[in-house]
């Protein structure tokens, strides 16, 4: 459910959010990003050639064409196939997500290189069937993704909405900073997840951190989170640990 194949908004728009982060605090968003298939490049776009952090909707749009960016027919056939089918079955104002079908939705890159600088970013289509409009986490430099090049670097996957309430990423990076370890960091961050949500249905969250010795974690409320690790020697998918069974 990622990307310009994603699943829409109730009104059948796929939008599009991401954001970039490097080793200097250099760091550039883009938000409800329509019809431009690669929205993480928008971003770094931003990044580099911009004095801004965050460009969202229309004026991101503009500038991504601006940039040489090519429009993309959105959404494309399939989408638009199973919206319709969804909508025709579904009156309701808003979906709650299905968890780790539909609301596992993100993809969040953490990144080490040989001279021991960290850097980062996050790209999604978001909530499927979401309000029009609605922004999570991905896109929210301290939510979705943040990088400190002197502590580590985290991201998040899940419930934007939840991530958005505990400025997730951030959290994470601060726990690091205080002394835990990228695993300790994420189990703190889902215990306050957990402990700010009376209901915790349907909220799955995902975090995952790397520190500047390339130490990591990764932990989530509900099973079914992995993440991929890449080093010189191994390629690996492991499964996170979690706080609860769903
Ligand atoms: N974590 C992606 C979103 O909530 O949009």
């Amino acid at each position: 459910s990622v990307g310009i194949g994603g699943r829409p908004d109730l009104s059948g728009h796929v939008t599009l959010d991401a954001c970039i982060m490097d080793s200097n605090s250099n760091c550039g968003s883009v938000a409800c990003l329509e019809g431009i298939k690669h929205p993480i490049s928008v971003a770094r776009r931003v990044m580099d050639q911009t004095p801004h952090v965050m460009l969202v909707g229309q004026g991101a749009k503009d500038f991504a064409l601006s940039c040489g960016f090519k429009h993309v027919k959105s959404p494309i056939k399939e989408v638009k196939k199973e919206w319709r089918e969804w909508k025709r079955g579904n009156k309701e104002k808003f979906k709650k997500p299905t968890i780790n079908s539909e609301n596992h939705d993100t993809i969040g890159m953490l990144a080490l290189d040989a001279n021991g600088n960290l850097s980062g970013a996050c790209t999604t289509s978001g909530w499927g069937y979401k309000l029009p409009g609605r922004v999570g986490d991905s896109p929210i430099i301290g939510a979705g993704l943040f990088v400190d090049n002197e502590i580590g670097a985290a991201c998040a996957t899940g419930m934007g909405e939840a991530v958005i309430r505990i400025s997730g990423s951030h959290t994470v990076i601060e726990l690091m900073r205080q002394g835990y370890t990228p695993q300790e960091a994420c189990e703190e961050a889902v215990s306050r997840i957990i402990s700010k949500h009376k209901n915790l249905d349907g909220l799955q969250v995902g975090f995952l951190a790397l520190d500047k010795k390339g130490n990591y974690g990764a932990y989530s409320v509900f099973n079914g989170f992995n993440f991929a690790l890449k080093t010189v020697n191994k390629s690996s998918l492991i499964d996170a640990g979690y706080n609860r069974r769903w």
